[in-house]
């Protein structure tokens, strides 16, 4: 097998734009000897001045020393033909992103290497292996996925295509970790790991703002606020551009042959037509104002209200958290079995919405409020049935306010915001080591370090429990009947085995 350990690795670049540089740099401060190729005639050399200025720049800041800048771009060269790649061990490309482009590149890259040299290709969106079946050797293709920045995304995709040889893989993998990455075993599917676990957090925010349950804002601020992402879904759609991630998600949902997890949301398009692409247009599904996302104000908090709390939902693991909250809080607690008639009576659904959970408990709709109990800390998401008085909710939202708790109220919902989210990244996630995509080591390293998740997928959803993820998705999909939510027999199994998500099957 190829050894990417030896001295004297020599490393093709073809294509030297933003990809190709990062990953120039990574190889080149791995110890990896680099030839950068592209058929523009002067990019190789300006990308070599280009990472010359970057070392030093890195060097000033003291993030690497001076010899390893200057060693580091001493191992980087520009070759003036393809057919200076000769002698390369591996050659990667990343040029334009087009099918026939990389197949008629690794046919010409075949003539010109030698017989054990492995063919990568950085691409996204296009099959490894219809890339690779151009070639007279497939089994030396594979895929090698980075993402942008190279520099600071710590991750890269090793794509095995149906055709690709084990070992092939196995030395890329070898390669990724001698340049500083980590690299995660994917097979040739649409979207790798990476692009395809991120389906579940953006189409299902957006199907939660379709539908008119909340406002983009208020989406983002729960899924940043209680569930810990660092950027909720529309600040993520504005900064990436909806010109990128719309096709994006167009197909893999297309390429899945029209799978309803991956159901793309009809506002995109009309967003698009309209030019609102984000960040980069001036206005999204925020405005923007010297770069800065104009937030609007968040609601005040209505004054406090003598009514009696009363909470339902026995059994719940958070109910006794909330009775003291909200006493501390000041409220008026009715601790009754059933509520007094002027009571304002609490719920806490996993997966149903507050509509269903009075019918349920047997509760006057009208005086009915929803608290989410899985993402109740420091943040709490409330909703009220359509026949909730405004009274009965500014009173439960006043009282959890007065007690210190940020409130987000939302219209009903099966599932609140964050409970739906996530369950759908984590039916995702199961469904990757189902089709045995990947590992679930990999997948929740893939989506940890390519997304920037609090936790990848698997863990996620062990940190609510598979059985509570399940009862969420049961609820929604007996909600909705829409197939979107079927639960993947990944989690099934493991949530009624009562065992981590992570486990794998021999
Ligand atoms: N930009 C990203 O965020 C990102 C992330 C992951 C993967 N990728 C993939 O990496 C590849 C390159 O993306 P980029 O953003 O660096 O593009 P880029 O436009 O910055 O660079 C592409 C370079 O390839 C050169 N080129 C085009 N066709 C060529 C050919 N036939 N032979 C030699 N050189 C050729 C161009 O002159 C250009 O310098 C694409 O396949 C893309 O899908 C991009």
């Amino acid at each position: 097998m190829l050894d990417a350990n030896r001295d004297d690795f020599l490393l093709g670049i073809v294509g030297a734009g933003l990809m190709g540089r990062g990953i120039a740099q990574v190889a080149a401060l791995g110890g990896v000897r680099v030839l950068l190729f592209d058929s523009r005639a002067e990019a190789a050399a300006e990308a070599r001045d280009e990472l010359g200025r970057t070392l030093s720049m890195l060097a000033q800041k003291g993030k690497i020393t001076e010899a390893a800048a200057g060693a580091a771009l001493a191992r980087i060269g520009a070759a003036a033909g393809l057919d200076g790649l000769a002698g390369c061990h591996v050659v990667v490309e990343a040029i334009v992103e087009s099918l026939e482009a990389k197949r008629e590149l690794f046919r010409q890259l075949e003539a010109v290497v030698a017989d054990d040299c492995l063919l990568a290709t950085n691409t996204s969106s296009l099959s490894v292996t219809a890339i690779a079946a151009a070639c007279r050797a497939p089994q030396r293709v594979a895929g090698f996925h980075f993402f942008s920045p190279v520099p600071l995304m710590k991750v890269v995709e090793v794509v095995d295509g149906a055709l690709t040889a084990l070992a092939a893989g196995d030395a890329l993998t070898a390669l990724a970790r001698r340049m500083g990455h980590a690299p995660v075993r994917a097979q040739d599917t649409p979207g790798f790991i990476v692009n395809h676990a991120g389906r579940g957090y953006l189409t299902e925010a957006l199907r939660v703002l379709g539908e008119g349950i909340a406002d983009h804002a208020r989406i983002d601020r729960i899924l940043r606020g209680a569930a810990g992402f660092r950027l909720g879904p529309f600040e993520l759609l504005d900064l990436t551009g909806l010109d990128v991630s719309c096709p994006v998600m167009e197909t893999i949902y297309h390429q899945y042959y029209e799978e309803p997890r991956y159901r793309p949301s009809p506002l995109l398009r009309q967003r698009l037509a309209a030019g609102l692409l984000g960040r980069k247009s001036g206005r999204g599904f925020y405005a923007y104002a010297d770069g800065r996302a104009q937030f609007p104000a968040v609601p005040p908090v209505p004054p406090a209200s003598m009514l009696p709390l009363w909470v339902g939902t026995p059994g719940c693991g958070a109910r006794e958290g909330l009775l003291r909250r909200l006493e501390a809080g000041g409220a008026r607690l009715d601790r009754g079995t059933r509520p007094a008639p002027e009571s304002v009576c609490i719920v806490l659904p996993v997966g149903r919405d507050a509509s269903t959970a009075a019918l349920d408990e047997g509760l006057d709709p009208a005086r009915t409020v929803a608290v989410d109990p899985l993402f109740l800390d420091l943040y709490a998401t409330l909703m009220g049935t359509p026949l909730t008085t405004a009274s009965a909710r500014d009173a439960v939202w006043a009282a959890l306010a007065g007690g210190g708790t940020e409130v987000t109220v939302i219209r009903d919902s099966a599932g609140f915001v964050a409970q739906r989210v996530v369950a759908m990244i984590v039916n995702i996630g199961c469904d990757i080591a189902q089709q045995r995509i990947a590992t679930p080591q990999d997948i929740d390293r893939a989506v940890t370090l390519g997304l920037g998740y609090p936790l990848g997928p698997l863990a996620m959803g062990d940190a609510l429990g598979g059985a509570t993820v399940l009862a969420i998705l049961d609820a929604l999909h007996g909600f909705y009947r829409d197939p979107r939510y079927r639960p993947s027999p990944w989690l099934t199994r493991r949530a009624r085995l009562g065992v981590s998500l992570l486990t794998p099957e021999p």
